[in-house]
């Protein structure tokens, strides 16, 4: 016969077996990412980096420090000077280019004014694309300029690749794997796939 006192311990250990099992134990992802200062100086020199650039697809599932994650989304589309301009051009400067951080605990969404990370889709849909600990999606209007935009990012961050030691691969395979879920800005679509990790 359980004492009366017990009762209430036994109700807590169930809600917290069912929460676990429901998945619900987990920590939330955070609703924002403060990244790290981008680091405008050092790397590789432009020629070496050049001449290092090449698809991986054999990476690591290692999470990548704080610094490579702000490494890799300045490179992509932060600002790199007064005005609010980017890393790379737009047509009509206009940044038809959204860029998503797909991390273990949701997607989230580049701010690149505030070079921070604004959680667009809670959830790990890492496994939706492979091993790597990130995944950087390209979204922009489908359109000859929308992947000349994504183009320009994923170039820079295979760059920033370069220069860090890390392996990186573009695939356009993978593009619509969070269709449906991840509401993009309107006429949008996901273009361009890039995994990111270490080498393996
Ligand atoms: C727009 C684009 C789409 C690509 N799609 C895929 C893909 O779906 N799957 C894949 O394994 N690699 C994909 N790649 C990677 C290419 O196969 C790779 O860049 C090419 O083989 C040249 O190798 P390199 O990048 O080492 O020079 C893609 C590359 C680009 C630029």
């Amino acid at each position: 016969m359980l004492h009366a006192a017990m009762k209430p311990l036994l109700f807590l250990g169930a809600l917290s077996a069912c929460a676990l099992l429901a998945g619900t134990a987990q920590a939330a992802a955070p609703p924002e990412i403060r990244l790290e200062p981008a680091v405008k100086t050092g790397g590789l020199p432009l020629n070496e980096a050049l001449a290092a650039r090449h698809s991986d697809r054999n990476i690591k599932a290692d999470e990548l420090a704080p610094a490579q994650l702000s490494g890799i989304l300045w490179s992509a589309f932060g600002v790199n000077r007064d005005g609010g301009k980017r890393t790379i051009p737009t047509s009509h400067g206009k940044n038809e280019l959204a860029v998503y951080a797909v991390l273990k605990d949701g997607v989230y969404a580049y701010d690149a004014e505030q070079h921070k990370l604004t959680l667009a889709l809670e959830g790990d849909f890492l496994g939706e694309y492979g091993k790597s600990p990130l995944i950087i999606l390209y979204a922009a209007p489908d359109s000859v300029m929308g992947g000349l935009h994504a183009g320009s990012a994923y170039q820079n961050v295979g760059l920033y690749c370069a220069s860090a030691g890390l392996a990186n691969v573009v695939k356009t395979s993978g593009a619509d794997a969070l269709k449906g879920k991840l509401t993009l800005p309107e006429g949008y679509q996901v273009l361009a796939v890039q995994h990111i990790g270490l080498p393996g």
